[in-house]
């Protein structure tokens, strides 16, 4: 009689856990996509190409990052299109926009060498070939 209880009581827990991080996965997939729109003048998660008129965004202080924002929405801080973007943006979503691109490494990653991936294109279509027959 005394593990059914238990039981509930485990259940629950597990439904409390699950409740509280569906949003979190909601609210990085919301980050994201609001990310995304900046990728054309901004670069690809906000790495700029060397030379580009617009500025990077990745690997920079989130502090900065929202600042910036909030005086472009305010219209402190000059701007030609930045004033229009901001403007659709709420607290929330500015800070999030600023987490994010701070997240972001601001070089790419090192292309991997020629060599080793067409090594284990061959490697793995063998081991395809293998486990089908
Ligand atoms: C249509 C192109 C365009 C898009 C899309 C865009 N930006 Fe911008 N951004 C600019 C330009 C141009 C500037 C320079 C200020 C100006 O004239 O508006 C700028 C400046 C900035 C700056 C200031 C950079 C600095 O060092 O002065 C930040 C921060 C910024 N943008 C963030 C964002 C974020 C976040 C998004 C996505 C929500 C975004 N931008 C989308 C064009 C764009």
């Amino acid at each position: 009689m005394r593990s059914i209880p238990l039981g509930w009581a485990l259940l629950a827990c597990a439904a409390a856990a699950q409740a509280q991080s569906a949003p979190d996965a909601r609210t990085q997939m919301n980050t994201q996509a609001l990310a995304a729109t900046c990728a054309n003048c901004h670069g690809t998660q906000g790495r700029a190409l060397p030379g580009a008129p617009v500025a990077g965004l990745a690997g920079r202080p989130a502090d900065e990052l929202a600042t910036l924002l909030r005086d472009f929405k305010s219209g402190k801080r000059p701007s030609t299109v930045m004033q229009q973007l901001a403007k659709g943006f709420n607290d929330t979503q500015i800070d999030q926009l600023a987490a994010y691109f701070a997240a972001q490494p601001p070089e790419r990653r090192a292309a991997p060498s020629p060599a080793a991936p067409s090594w284990r294109v061959v490697a793995v279509r063998r081991d395809r070939v293998l486990s089908s027959n």
